[in-house]
C-alpha cells in the first residue's frame, strides 16, 4: 500500500472511530427502545440452527416453545431498515452470552435456554445465536450494523446467576471454554449456596438466597468480580452501548455501585436495571428508587407498566396511571431516566389481555409520550399475540411472522419517535403535568422550557366526551394534531392566558382518540435536559445534553471548577469531570458567552469504586423495625449522613447481633466510618469511641470486620 493510501485508510478509520463514539452517547432520554427476544425474531443464519456443541435443542415445526426456533444475530441485522424505518433508535436484546448446552428436561420433550437466561461463559456468544466457535463475529456485525443505521444496541446482562442448579449443567460456569466451578464443585466459593428465595421482602434473602434455581454468583469474590467485570466491558469492546441488568434486586445491591463505576469507565454507557417489582406499593420500594437514585443506575418502571395494563387492558381510571407518575417522580430523582414498558419477555401481551388494538394504539401513544424512556416489546407493531395459558410467558415470545410496515403501530411509533428523537425536547426531557383527566380521558402536558407537548387521550369505546376549561402551556394560536388523525384527533385552539395557563377552546374529544398538540421554543438561554451518567470520579467522560448551548465552547462548572470540555456541540457537551472534592453538585454549564443554563445534580465520587464488605459485631441491641447502617467521611460513605437515603444500608442480620454490609469504596483511598442504629422512629445512636479507619485497596476486592464500640 502506497504511504498516501495507507494515510486514507487512517483517516477512514478514524471517522468510523469517531462515528461509533458519537452513537455511544450517554443520553437515552430521547431514544425508544425496541426489545427483541433474539431467538424469535429472524432467522437469518440457518448454519447455526442446531449447532453441534448443543445439538437438539432447536425445533424447526416452531411448536416446542421451549426449545430454540431459530432467531439469530444475523437475523436482526438483515432486518435493520425495519427497525429503523419505525422510527426506533435503540435495541435491547435478549441476553447473548454462551448458554448451558445440555435439555434441561433431561429426556424430552425440549427445555432449552432459548431465552437468553442459562449462561456458562460471559466471555463468549451463544452459538445459537452467533457461530459455532462462539466468537464475536455476529455480535460485532449487529453493533456495526445498527449504528451505521443510527441505532443503539442495548444488551440484557444476567449477572446474578448462571444457570440450572437441579440439572441441565449444574449450574456451571467458564471462563473462555475453561471451567470455573458449578453447583457441586465450587472449591473457591464462586457460588453462594443458599436455599430458594422465599421472603421477597427480606433484604439478605434478596441478595443471597437463590433466584429460580438459577446458581446465585458471589460477586464478592475477587475473582466472579472481575470475570464479571471483564466480561461486560468485552461488550462494550464490541460495540455495546448500554445494559439491562437483569435481576438487579437479587444481585449485591453495593458491589453494583461498582460495576455501573466500571462500566462508566470503560466507555460510555446507559444502564438500567429489572427491580422487580419497583411499584410504590412494594415494601421495598424506598429500597428501589435509592438504589437508582444512587448507582448510576436506572430503572425499568414496574409502576408505570402495572397502572398502564390496569387502564388500557382492564379499563381501570386514569386516575392510577396519574397517581403513580406523581408518586415516582417525587421519589426518583432522574425519572426521565426510567425505562417505560407496558409489554414485556415477561409478561402476557396486552392483546391477550384486551384483544383490541385501539385500547394498544393508545397505551403506545401514551408510553412513547410519558416521561420515561418507553420500549416497545416486538411484535406489538404487527398485533401478535398467542394466548395459550393466559399468553404468559413463554407465549408470549411469539414467533415474528410478519414485517408489514403500514400498520397503524408502526406508523404510530414512527411519528412519535420521530418527535421525540429529533424535534421537541419536551418528550426526552419535560416535566409531565396532568392538564384534565376524568375516568376516560386523560390529557397531560409535557414540557422543557418552551418546548410543549399536550396529549389527550380517550380510552372510552363508544362515548365521546366535552372538554371544557383546559389549560395548557402551548402560546396562543392554532395546531393541528401531530398524528395528522391516525388516532382520530383534530385541531386545537389556544388564547393567551398568564402565567403559563393559556385556555384552550372547548371541543369534544371523540371516543378512541389520541390527540398531540405541540410547539417548539427558542431558547435564549441554554437549557440542560440531561446529564449522563449521574455519579463518577474526577476524569471520568460525562455527557450533557438539552439545546442552545452555542456552537462555539463555554463551561461546564462544578462550583467555580470547569471540566475539560471534549466536544461542543449546540444539543451537547462532553467534559472530563475535573478535580474537585467529593460530593453531591448542581453542575452549570454557561455557553461561550457566559450565559447561564439551568443546574442539574451529578455526584463526584472520591475515586474508582472497588466492593469492600463490612462486618459489624456484636452491634447495639435493635427492635423490630431497627438497622444498622454504615456511615463515614466520603460521599461513598455517605458524609456522615444518618438517615435511610443518605447512610450506607440497611446492613443485613443474618448472624445477628452480627451485621454486614458490601458497599463500594473509592480504591486507594483512606476512609473514617462508623456504625449507627436508626431505630423505627428515626432515632439514631451512634457507636462510642473513635472512627474507625481503613485503607481501601487499590484494586481487587476489600473487606473489614470490627467490633461494635460500647
Ligand atoms: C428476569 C428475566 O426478565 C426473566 O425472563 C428471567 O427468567 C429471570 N430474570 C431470571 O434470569
Ligand atoms: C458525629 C458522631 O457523634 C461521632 O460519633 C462521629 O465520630 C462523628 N460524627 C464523625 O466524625
Amino acid at each position: 500500500m502506497t504511504s498516501r493510501r495507507l494515510r486514507f485508510v487512517q483517516v477512514l478509520a478514524t471517522t468510523f472511530l469517531t462515528l461509533i463514539c458519537l452513537a455511544n452517547a450517554q443520553d437515552f432520554k430521547k431514544q425508544v427502545i425496541y426489545q427483541i427476544v433474539t431467538d424469535r425474531f429472524f432467522d437469518g443464519d440457518t448454519t447455526n440452527d442446531n449447532p453441534s456443541q448443543s445439538a437438539g435443542l432447536f425445533d424447526s415445526t416452531q411448536t416446542n416453545w421451549f426449545a430454540y426456533w431459530g432467531g439469530d444475530l444475523a437475523g436482526i441485522q438483515q432486518k435493520m431498515s425495519y427497525i429503523k424505518g419505525m422510527g426506533v433508535t435503540a435495541i435491547w436484546i435478549s441476553p447473548t452470552v454462551d448458554n448451558e448446552n445440555l435439555n434441561l428436561n433431561a429426556g424430552n420433550p425440549i427445555s432449552a435456554p432459548y431465552h437468553g437466561y442459562d449462561g456458562h461463559d460471559f466471555m463468549r456468544v451463544e452459538e445459537h445465536f452467533g457461530d459455532s466457535s462462539n466468537s464475536w463475529t455476529a455480535f460485532s456485525n449487529l453493533t456495526t450494523a445498527a449504528h451505521a443505521n443510527g441505532i443503539k444496541v442495548i444488551v440484557d446482562w444476567a449477572e446474578n446467576d448462571t444457570n440450572y442448579n437441579q440439572g441441565g449443567e449444574y449450574g456451571a460456569l467458564y471462563n473462555n471454554g475453561v471451567f470455573m466451578a458449578s453447583a457441586s464443585n465450587d472449591p473457591n466459593g464462586y457460588f453462594h449456596h443458599n436455599p430458594g428465595i422465599s421472603d421477597f421482602n427480606d433484604r439478605y434473602q434478596l441478595q443471597y438466597y437463590t433466584l429460580e434455581n438459577l446458581e446465585d454468583l458471589n460477586q464478592e469474590n475477587s475473582t466472579i468480580d472481575s470475570y464479571l467485570k471483564t466480561a461486560i466491558h468485552q461488550f462494550q469492546t464490541h460495540g455495546a452501548d448500554g445494559f439491562r441488568l437483569d435481576a438487579i434486586k437479587h444481585v449485591t445491591w453495593g458491589w453494583e455501585y461498582s460495576l455501573a463505576n466500571s462500566v462508566f469507565n470503560q466507555a460510555p454507557a446507559f444502564l438500567y436495571g429489572e427491580w422487580y417489582n419497583n411499584d410504590s406499593y412494594d415494601p421495598m420500594y424506598h429500597d428501589a428508587y435509592k438504589f437508582a437514585n444512587k448507582t448510576g443506575i436506572s430503572e425499568l418502571d414496574f409502576g408505570v407498566n402495572s397502572a398502564v395494563r390496569d387502564v388500557f387492558a382492564s379499563n381501570n381510571n386514569f386516575s392510577e396511571v396519574d397517581g403513580t407518575i406523581s408518586t415516582e417522580n417525587s421519589n426518583f430523582t432522574w425519572n426521565n431516566d426510567l425505562v417505560t414498558f407496558f409489554d414485556s419477555h415477561d409478561e402476557s401481551r396486552l392483546l391477550t389481555l384486551n384483544n383490541n388494538n385501539n385500547r394498544l394504539h393508545e397505551a403506545m401513544a401514551f408510553l412513547l409520550t410519558c416521561r420515561g424512556i418507553p420500549v416497545i416489546l416486538y411484535g406489538d407493531e404487527q398485533y401478535l399475540h398467542n394466548d395459550t395459558n393466559g399468553g404468559n410467558d413463554p407465549y408470549n415470545r411469539v414467533w415474528m411472522s410478519s414485517y408489514n410496515t403500514s400498520t397503524t403501530a408502526y406508523q404510530l411509533i414512527n411519528k412519535l419517535a420521530t418527535l421525540r428523537q429529533s424535534s421537541n425536547d419536551a418528550l426526552g426531557y419535560g416535566g409531565f403535568q396532568q392538564r384534565w383527566m376524568n375516568n376516560d380521558v386523560y390529557i397531560y402536558e409535557r414540557k422543557f422550557f418552551n418546548d410543549v407537548v399536550l396529549v389527550a387521550i380517550n380510552k372510552n369505546d363508544t362515548t365521546g366526551y366535552a372538554i371544557s376549561g383546559l389549560l395548557t402551556a402551548l402560546p396562543a394560536g392554532t395546531y393541528s394534531d401531530y398524528l395528522g388523525g391516525l388516532l382520530g384527533g383534530s385541531g386545537l385552539t389556544v388564547t393567551s392566558g398568564s402565567g403559563g395557563n393559556n385556555p384552550a377552546n372547548n371541543f369534544t374529544l371523540p371516543a378512541h382518540t389520541v390527540a398531540v398538540w405541540q410547539a417548539v421554543g427558542t431558547p435564549s438561554a441554554p437549557e440542560v435536559g440531561s446529564i449522563g451518567p449521574t455519579v463518577g470520579q474526577p476524569g471520568m467522560k460525562v455527557t450533557i445534553a438539552g439545546k442552545g448551548f452555542g456552537t462555539s465552547a463555554g463551561q461546564v462548572l462544578f462550583g467555580t471548577t470547569a471540566g475539560a470540555v471534549q466536544t461542543w456541540s449546540d444539543s451537547s457537551v462532553t467534559f472530563t469531570v475535573p478535580s474537585v472534592s467529593n460530593g453531591i453538585y448542581q453542575v452549570q454549564l454557561k455557553n461561550s458567552s457566559g450565559t447561564a443554563a439551568n443546574t442539574i445534580q451529578f455526584t463526584v465520587l472520591t475515586a474508582q469504586l472497588i466492593p469492600v464488605t463490612f462486618t459489624v459485631n456484636n452491634a447495639t441491641p435493635t427492635n423490630t423495625g431497627d438497622y444498622i447502617f454504615l456511615t463515614g467521611n466520603t460521599i461513598e460513605l455517605g458524609n456522615w449522613g444518618t438517615t435511610f437515603d443518605t447512610a450506607v444500608g440497611p446492613m443485613l442480620d443474618p448472624n445477628y447481633p452480627n451485621w454486614f454490609l458490601n458497599a463500594s469504596l473509592p480504591a486507594g483511598a483512606q476512609v473514617q466510618f462508623k456504625f449507627i442504629k436508626i431505630a423505627a422512629n428515626g432515632t439514631v445512636t451512634w457507636e462510642n469511641g473513635s472512627n474507625h479507619q481503613y485503607t481501601v485497596p487499590g484494586s481487587g476486592t476489600g473487606s473489614v470486620n470490627v467490633n461494635w464500640q460500647y
